[in-house]
């Protein structure tokens, strides 16, 4: 197993309610709940344990397909559950909201869609680190015949939250200035990209050289170092003194504070996301020096209808066909390795999107 054992322990540790069952159980807990992967007749979880268990799929009831994923995506918010930022309904539970792959059943009655479609998901229900699941028919998209559906893996889920940001929460203009946090992550990469071809000047902070050469292939117009400089002081130097529009900021605890001194009067800080941790609560006040506008964006809010859903997929699908968005697939990673891809998207060490791929799974 690729976790070391004691950052893996400290972790588990941190999560359980009673640490001392850690301790004399911490295989069986572990297995139990750290789920994190599932396929169709294995389950295995993460920390130093690599357990394989049987899992029944199933067939699909009214409204529901099953689908044989080809790619999943990783995402920041796996993270979250596995850690227990945010708490699964579940325990055990299978990580994983983003993936695409091939229809193999349809429930009973259900119409507009047939086996053999290639469909894309992202978000609710969870559980997408398998090779075959079950999903409500109504949560998945179709994918055009001309998007390889590792593609469509890498870029759901992002993408709709790139869309989400610049057209949504805060709509991006020709003449505005953007300041992007993790400007060479998954989302990052997508956004930046996705703000640069709506004409504003995009200002993206990475943490190191290669993430920064990225970052301005993406379309970033200045990039900084953020753990070298002090992002505040260049955004005011770079802005003029003016500050910018709006910050997307995505990083959370380390980056929250400075990124409300970088917005100009009235400015839009959109958070909508913690990937170093959560930020200080925030008095009410500290917005009225400069009328700054707040938003903590999720993505289900804005995917909440069937149509909102299609419309976001549909405009992501558009612009990777069209070139707008040119999706990097950085790392690829077999599913049974899945908690080395976490431990190198934690550990910073991953840039734009990265992908479990299914197959072979069982050949080791
Ligand atoms: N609200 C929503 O609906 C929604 C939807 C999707 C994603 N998100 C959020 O968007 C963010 C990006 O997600 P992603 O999956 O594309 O991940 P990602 O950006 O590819 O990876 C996270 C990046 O955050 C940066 N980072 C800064 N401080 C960090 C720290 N202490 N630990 C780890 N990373 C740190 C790193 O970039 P540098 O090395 O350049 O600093 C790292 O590569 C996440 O916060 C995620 O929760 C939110």
């Amino acid at each position: 197993m690729v976790m070391a054992e004691e950052e893996t322990v400290v972790a588990a540790a941190v999560e359980k309610e009673e640490p001392k069952d850690v301790e004399t159980t911490e295989e069986e807990q572990a297995a139990e709940e750290l789920c994190l992967g599932r396929c169709k007749s294995h389950i295995f979880y993460l920390l130093y344990v690599l357990k394989w268990e049987d899992v029944e799929i199933g067939e699909p009831k009214e409204g529901e397909i099953r689908v044989k994923n080809k790619a999943i995506g990783l995402n920041f918010i796996d993270v979250y559950f596995r850690k227990g930022v945010y708490k699964a309904s579940t325990m055990p539970f299978t990580p994983g909201m983003e993936a695409a792959g091939v229809v193999t059943a349809v429930g009973p009655g259900l119409t507009g869609r047939k086996v053999g479609d290639v469909v894309a998901y992202a978000g609710n229900p969870m559980g997408s680190y398998t090779e075959e699941q079950i999903l409500p028919a109504e949560k998945v998209v179709p994918v055009p015949p001309s998007l390889d559906p590792i593609v469509a893996a890498s870029v759901i889920l992002k993408g709709m939250t790139a869309h989400m940001l610049v057209r949504r929460c805060f709509k991006v203009e020709p003449g505005h200035t953007v300041l992007v946090h993790a400007a060479a992550g998954g989302v990052g990469s997508l956004l930046c990209q996705w703000a640069n071809a709506l004409g504003a000047t995009v200002i993206g902070t990475v943490s190191t050289t290669e993430k920064a050469a990225q970052a301005k292939e993406d379309g970033c117009h200045h990039v900084i170092m953020y753990k070298e400089e002090d992002f505040v002081s260049r955004v005011n130097e770079i802005t003029s003194g003016k500050g910018v529009d709006v910050v997307y900021d995505s990083v959370g605890k380390d980056t929250f504070q400075g990124s409300l001194a970088c917005l100009k009067l009235r400015g839009y800080m959109v958070s909508y996301g913690q990937s170093s941790g959560m930020p200080d609560p925030l008095p009410m006040t500290e917005l009225a020096a400069k009328s700054l506008f707040l938003t903590r964006a999720s993505l289900l809010s804005y995917n909440a209808t069937r149509d909102e859903l299609l419309q976001a997929a549909g405009e992501v699908f558009s612009n990777v066909a069209s070139g707008i968005l040119r999706v990097r697939i950085n790392h690829k990673y077999p599913l049974s390795q899945v908690a080395q891809a976490h431990e190198d998207l934690e550990g910073r060490k991953t840039s734009g999107s990265v992908v479990l791929i299914p197959d072979g799974v069982f050949e080791r």
